[in-house]
């Protein structure tokens, strides 16, 4: 594994609700909203993680069908109990639910059919597939012509994500050598205009991009650090991997120098780039 993506591990799914679900799932409404899909239509989600996209999906978008493919078997895990749970407590509610069907696949060979999806989504994935082109040509190709294909991922070049390049500066300024493994430097081609280009090039028409920004509230210093001590995903993964005298001061420092409210907390906030295009 390369030295920069050592660190994307993508098993745990409660440490990843943790860090990162939790603020994924605030952007999914908003994107569902933009997307303005109609209800019945059959969806594919492309690397769904623990589920933040596709519970806002069953819950706004009324599917006929939603499959949702992740590589990582406990993500895939976490997300299946989550919508069991979800949906039993509808039932005893008397309400119906649809469910979403979790399958282990990787986005660049789609166990799918041509033409056979309406919409295609995904959330915070397309900078960590190693073949970015070839994930995007199988969305196209599973997509049905005149289906949407859509997908977001953080601003990580613009520093969009607040709560990680408060990490970073302080990481950094401590270690150097770890500048290297920040998202920005890792993936600078999450941009509006680079991504409009990226799917372009897949051959994807009527492309549009937009940003969605959501507040990031950590109730405390601990709620905000505790995450990035658990490991899963970049920054907890090298967090993690420090000995404990160079993560007690890499603490301190955020200590010092994140800003708080008069009762603790911290407020922050997180940009995505979102794009929804058209297939010919
Ligand atoms: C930041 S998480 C996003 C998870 C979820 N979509 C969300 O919004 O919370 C990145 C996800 O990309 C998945 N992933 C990594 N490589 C992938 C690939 N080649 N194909 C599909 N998904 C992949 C990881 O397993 C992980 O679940």
């Amino acid at each position: 594994m390369a030295e920069a993506s050592r660190h994307d591990a993508w098993q745990a799914g409660d440490s990843y609700e943790a860090y990162m679900g939790r603020w994924s799932r605030q952007v999914a409404p908003q994107f569902l909203n933009w997307l303005a899909a109609p209800a019945n239509l059959d969806w594919l989600e492309v690397g769904c993680g623990t589920g933040a996209l596709s519970a806002a999906i069953v819950a706004q978008c009324r599917p006929r069908s939603l499959i949702a493919i992740d590589p990582s078997e406990g993500f895939i895990a976490k997300a299946k109990a989550k919508a069991k749970a979800k949906a039993k407590a509808k039932a005893k509610a008397n309400v119906s639910d649809k469910c979403a069907e979790f399958r282990v696949g990787d986005a660049q060979s789609l166990a799918l059919e041509d033409a056979s999806q309406d919409m295609v989504v995904s959330a915070l994935v397309l900078n960590f597939i190693p073949d970015k082109q070839k994930a995007l040509a199988e969305m196209k190709r599973v997509a049905r012509p005149g289906a949407i294909v859509g997908f977001y991922v953080w601003d990580y070049p613009g520093g969009g994500i607040e709560f990680m390049r408060a990490f970073w500066n302080a990481a950094t300024a401590l270690d150097p050598k770890a500048l290297d493994l920040t998202e920005g430097r890792r993936f600078p081609f999450c941009t509006g205009d680079q991504l409009t280009a990226m799917a372009e090039e897949a051959g994807m028409a009527s492309v549009e991009c937009r940003m969605i920004e959501v507040a990031t509230v950590f109730a405390d210093f601990e709620d905000y650090w505790r995450p990035f001590t658990l490991g899963t995903r970049p920054a907890p993964g090298y967090c993690t991997s420090l000995d404990p005298g160079a993560q007690q001061r890499l603490k301190v420092r955020l200590q010092d120098t994140l800003p708080r409210q008069a009762d603790g907390s911290i407020h922050l906030k997180a940009r995505a780039w979102a794009i929804k295009a058209l297939v010919p």
